[in-house]
């Protein structure tokens, strides 16, 4: 039996070692919040409550969750002034706790610990015992000791700086991750003191109490040690980044995606890949983006919020953003699409092509050097090298619309609103103010002319006037 859950994530410290004016926890990790990964995560465990304990520099993480980037009404705020050490955090939290049988303590600079290893830390508290969270380290330094008698029952938690040598010398330590029976924790709260190396009051100092009221003490440990891993400084806050996505790179080539190399990708949210993708070096992934069967990344590309259809080819150094690219489309090498994009089936975009807001029916190109933007182009357009849609008139946006099978000239302006019919052609260099007729060749150019015999000048020489 799973028993009822509150959640309190103590995020009060004031994260000195960043050298930010940024608090720890809005740091980002993949493009999110620390405290967001650990909020995301304590969500998924479908707690009665969720109360986040801040302090220094807190209105601004308050700001971030309430109608901020992250806003979210589900949180309970507690606000800890001065921070008086961890048990009195969690003692701020109490009056905010909803009405589970668990309370689960979690840190805001922890973002990595996965959900079953919480789900098992729980299970194991869910009689009314008390579970901390420990971890094996080779070098313990720093943290709380987990001090056990000689049947290996978990009797207290020593910190480090209060630890005499022996104590030092275990490697078993406090990830600070504890489950505790929450109809004791005013009591026990109450009873903390401070009479210790940092004179703070330890939540750690509960474990004596239970131990004193005969409640049992357990213990479980994460699958990976990273999962217990804070961040302190931009160093540790890197090691974890590139651990975060060294795990999805795993998944997906667990799924069966080919990357030229796991080491050298980074995603920011979530990336669906369909059957046999391909996915060459330094590509980034933001938002939602979804590469469906057959579709192909090349190098150096970022992708934020598009989906891909099924045997698309995006070549490298391209910027795609909202946009969505239609089956077998060819796009880049360096081609920018803006939001609002949409292209159809086999449109090629070639290089250094930008376009914004617009529709490609099928089978349409825009191959080399143009801007498109509020345009609709139908199906197997051809627009020429060079072509732009002047589609802002220093006040508003107008919209071009290029109809099915016309080819547009290359070094072409589109003086938006404008219309280019059916199957009609625009010569090259036609600035375009006037809607083009279906199937007529329009063009806007002044006639050539040649002057015969016309000599260039001739530099003077020195002293001539
Ligand atoms: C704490 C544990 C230690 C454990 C270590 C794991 C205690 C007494 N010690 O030590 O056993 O090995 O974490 O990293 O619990 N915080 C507040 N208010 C405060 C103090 C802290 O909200 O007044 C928050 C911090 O923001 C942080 C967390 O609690 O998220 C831990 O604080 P920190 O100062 O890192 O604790 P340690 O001394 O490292
Ligand atoms: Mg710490």
């Amino acid at each position: 039996m799973t028993a009822s859950l509150n959640v309190v994530v103590l995020a009060a410290g004031q994260g000195k070692r960043m050298y930010s004016a940024l608090p720890k926890v809005l740091h980002p990790l993949a493009g999110k919040a620390l405290l967001a990964h650990v909020l995301d995560t304590a969500r998924t465990l479908a707690p009665q409550s969720i109360c986040v304990v801040y302090g220094h520099g807190g209105d601004a993480v308050r700001t971030a969750f309430g109608d901020g980037q992250y806003a979210s009404a589900d949180l309970a705020w507690a606000k800890q002034e001065p921070q008086l050490g961890t048990g009195h955090a969690l003692l701020q939290a109490l009056p905010k706790l909803g009405g589970g049988d668990v309370t689960l303590v979690l840190y805001g600079d922890v973002p990595l610990t996965r959900a079953d290893t919480l789900k098992r830390l729980i299970e194991t508290a869910s009689d009314g015992s008390l579970a901390v969270l420990t971890v094996e380290l080779a070098d313990p330094s720093g943290y709380g000791r987990i001090v056990r008698d000689t049947q290996g029952k978990l009797t207290g938690i020593v910190e480090h700086k209060d630890a005499n040598d022996e104590q030092r010398r275990i490697r078993e330590v406090n990830t600070g991750i504890m489950a505790l029976p929450t109809r004791r924790l005013a009591s026990w709260l109450g009873k903390l003191e401070n009479n210790n190396a940092q004179q703070e009051y330890y939540l750690t100092d509960v474990i004596k109490l239970a131990v004193a009221a005969a409640v049992p003490v357990n213990s479980a440990q994460p699958a990976s040690e990273w999962e217990s891993a804070g961040v302190n400084s931009k160093v540790e806050l890197s090691q974890l980044e590139r651990i975060f996505q060294r795990e999805q790179a795993t998944r997906l080539l667990e799924q069966g995606v080919s990357l030229a190399d796991p080491a050298r990708i980074d995603i920011r949210g979530t990336l669906k890949c369909g059957r046999d993708v391909v996915i060459d070096i330094n590509c980034v992934f933001e938002g939602d983006v979804q590469l469906e069967d057959g579709a192909s990344v090349g190098a150096n590309c970022v992708l934020k919020n598009v989906r891909v259809a099924a045997g698309a080819q995006i070549h490298p150094f391209c910027h795609l953003e909202e946009a969505v690219v239609g089956a077998n489309a060819r796009i880049g090498p360096y081609a920018r699409l803006r939001p609002g994009t949409k292209l159809g089936e086999d449109v090629h975009i070639g290089n250094f092509v930008e376009i914004k807001n617009s529709e490609f029916d099928s089978h349409s190109k825009a191959n080399h050097l143009a801007y498109i933007g509020d345009a609709t182009v139908g199906k197997k357009v051809n627009i020429g090298a060079g072509t732009i849609t002047c589609n802002y008139d220093g006040a508003n946006k107008h919209r071009t619309i290029i109809e099915d099978e016309a080819f547009i000239g290359s070094d072409t302006q589109l003086v938006a609103p404008v219309t280019v019919g059916k199957g009609a052609t625009l010569g090259a260099g036609t600035t375009l103010t006037k809607d083009a007729p279906p199937g007529e060749l329009t063009i806007s150019r002044a006639k050539q002319t040649t002057l015969a015999g016309w000599k260039r000048p001739v530099k003077k020489a020195k002293g001539e006037r």
